[in-house]
């Protein structure tokens, strides 16, 4: 029936979770099982578990119908993709965040350690403030505290990770959250599908 693009991780285990109660059985998607490919044969639905950051490319091309992904790598990417719901999991903020004793020099451009090269760009561009990004791809957290940078731009959840660096947030760019996509062929497709699963999802997020 469908192909699902889902992102590794508790975001899966939350997906499934809500298509559990939607009358889906996920049973056989478990986060300990190192299966790419599930396939429910009761369903017919086949899950393709793919790396966070890689789910939209999968529905983009098509081999997922449908997929879950956070709004933050949609923002970063811009996928041609249908966003069709917020699923309201996975909640957290791109913010910009920076040393306890951030004091910001506005004679040179700010040094903007981030993944998100582009949400960075968009945002210092909004508010016409020169950059220099630097890109990493984990651990941002330590680009301010080794003074590689000025400042951060990246995902908060908790706050634990920034509190426990001596880092703070110092403006908050936009909440996040997951959203569930399809490809634009697709959709057309197996449209009265699709908007019947994302009717049920509706009701329960
Ligand atoms: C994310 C993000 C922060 C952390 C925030 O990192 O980049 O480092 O989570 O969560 P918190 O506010 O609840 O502490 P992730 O765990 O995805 O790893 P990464 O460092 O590889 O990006």
């Amino acid at each position: 029936m469908f192909n699902i693009a889902l992102p590794k991780g508790r975001l899966a285990d939350k997906t499934c979770k809500l298509l559990k109660q939607i009358g889906i059985n996920t049973d056989e998607v478990t986060s300990d099982s190192r299966q790419l490919v599930i396939k429910d044969e009761k369903t017919g639905i086949q899950y393709f578990l793919v790396k966070p950051s890689d789910v939209a490319i999968y529905v983009e091309y098509g081999v997922a119908d449908i997929g879950v992904v956070g709004k933050d790598i949609l923002l970063e990417s811009n996928p041609d993709v249908y966003e069709l719901l917020d699923l309201q999991l996975g909640k957290c903020k791109v913010v910009v965040a920076g040393r306890e004793d951030f004091y910001e020099d506005k004679e040179r451009p700010l040094r903007v350690a981030t993944k998100f090269v582009n949400i960075a760009k968009d945002y210092y561009a909004s508010i016409n403030r020169e950059i220099e990004i630097i890109k990493l791809n984990g651990s941002i957290e330590l680009a301010p505290i080794l003074n590689m940078s000025d400042v951060i731009v990246d995902l908060v959840e908790t706050g634990t990770t920034l509190k426990e660096n001596k880092l703070k947030v110092l403006t908050e760019i936009i909440p996040i959250s997951a959203r569930l996509i399809a490809n634009k062929a697709k959709y057309k497709f197996k449209e009265a599908e699709i908007n019947e699963l994302v009717a049920k999802l509706s009701e329960v997020v």
